[in-house]
């Protein structure tokens, strides 16, 4: 089987509470959103018009909430009826849900973990395949975060390969949940991406969690990407290639300019391996300490796209400007102290030199 992706480059999940302060944005910064059709579906007046302006503009894919694809009850074939709609309506290029269950004769409002069984693999995966053949297109299910495995028969990644295998469908590969899942529940992150599916990604998910203590995170997107799970966005790049990556952020929404740097870090990332593709020597340098440092500090203040300054960016003049005095500041101070290593280098060191010369010869050579 050979998949396209079914959209390009780094997203960012569209909320109502987004909808003004993102109004400017292009699709060169974003380049595709998602959307929960649950929130969406029948809205219209002022929300049913901003999404139809981001439809048009965007290219979309969906995000379900209350599927329930592990549920004891039947399919809510209404809801479904309804996303079929939808994606028709707002030309979505991709329907994801949770490998998880959420209702049972009523909504828990919450993801509650299948059981990793045989029973729970035919039972899910049969359901896939009806909704699937429904729609009449491949869905995706993301792997979810939990935080407790009852009555488990295996692994949560030879539970979530069987799934996809038994109902062929795709996956939404969400690495932050990996990440929380690894440190709650003892495993090394890296293999459980290694034992993946590349072939079946649709696209990814990357989000900030909540760190309630060192051995238990909490998946909240109510916070910024932390390094270890950039890193292993990193290698999920290298191994797979870069495919879609968008950020969810549901909670503590920071101002526009903020979610932007993280969408700009995803096209960072995915750049560096764009370069590899086309054989950029200089994308395979590991930058410095003080490289990394000083284009954090730029990106975050000055919120321009990752790769570049664009004087045209609309962010610079919502730049405060005690802030952009703040950057150029920094940067005057690092080039004077490149000048002063540079006169070091220039004059004293031959001056040192032509003192040391003598002792040097008569020490030269062996003895
Ligand atoms: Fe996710």
């Amino acid at each position: 089987m050979v998949y396209q992706y079914p959209v390009q480059g780094a997203g960012l999940g569209l909320r109502r509470s987004l909808c003004g302060p993102l109004s400017s944005v292009s699709p060169e910064q974003v380049q595709f959103m998602e959307v929960a059709p649950e929130n969406w579906i029948n809205v219209g007046g002022r929300y049913g018009a901003a999404l139809r302006s981001y439809t048009e503009k965007f290219p979309f894919v969906m995000h379900g909430l209350s599927l329930s694809i592990g549920s004891p009850s039947g399919l809510d074939w209404d809801l479904l009826r309804s996303i079929k709609t939808f994606i028709a309506e707002h030309s979505i290029r991709c329907y994801s849900e949770h490998l998880s269950y959420c209702s049972d004769s009523g909504h828990l409002y919450d993801l509650m973990p299948i059981p990793f069984t045989e029973e729970a693999i035919d039972y899910v995966a049969e359901r896939i395949i009806q909704i699937q053949d429904f729609l009449g297109q491949r869905i995706a299910m993301e792997n979810v975060s939990y935080y407790a495995a009852p009555q488990q028969e295996m692994s949560e990644i030879e539970f979530l390969n069987a799934v996809l295998n038994k109902a062929d469908c795709n996956l939404l590969l969400d690495v932050n949940n990996i990440f929380v899942n690894s440190i709650n529940h003892r495993y090394d992150p890296y293999d459980f991406l290694k034992a993946l599916p590349g072939e079946r990604i649709a696209y990814g998910h990357i989000a900030g969690h909540f760190e309630e203590a060192e051995d238990l995170r909490v998946d909240t997107h109510g916070a910024d990407v932390i390094d270890p799970v950039w890193q292993l966005l990193d290698a999920a790049y290298a191994q797979f290639g870069v495919f879609p990556t968008l950020l969810e952020r549901d909670f503590n929404i920071p101002p526009v300019d903020e979610l932007l740097m993280e969408v700009d870090q995803i096209r960072g990332y995915q750049r560096k391996y764009d370069k590899i593709e086309q054989g950029d020597p200089q994308s395979l340098r590991k930058p410095t300490q003080l490289e990394k440092v000083l284009e954090k500090n730029f990106r975050l203040r000055l919120s321009l796209p990752f790769n570049g300054l664009s004087l045209s960016s609309p962010h610079i003049s919502e730049t405060p400007k005690p802030i952009r005095r703040l950057k150029v500041s920094k940067i005057a101070v690092w080039k004077s102290i490149e000048a002063y290593f540079l006169i070091i280098s220039k004059l004293l060191l031959p001056m040192a030199s032509q003192s040391l010369s003598p002792s040097l010869t008569q020490n030269d050579g062996p003895q």
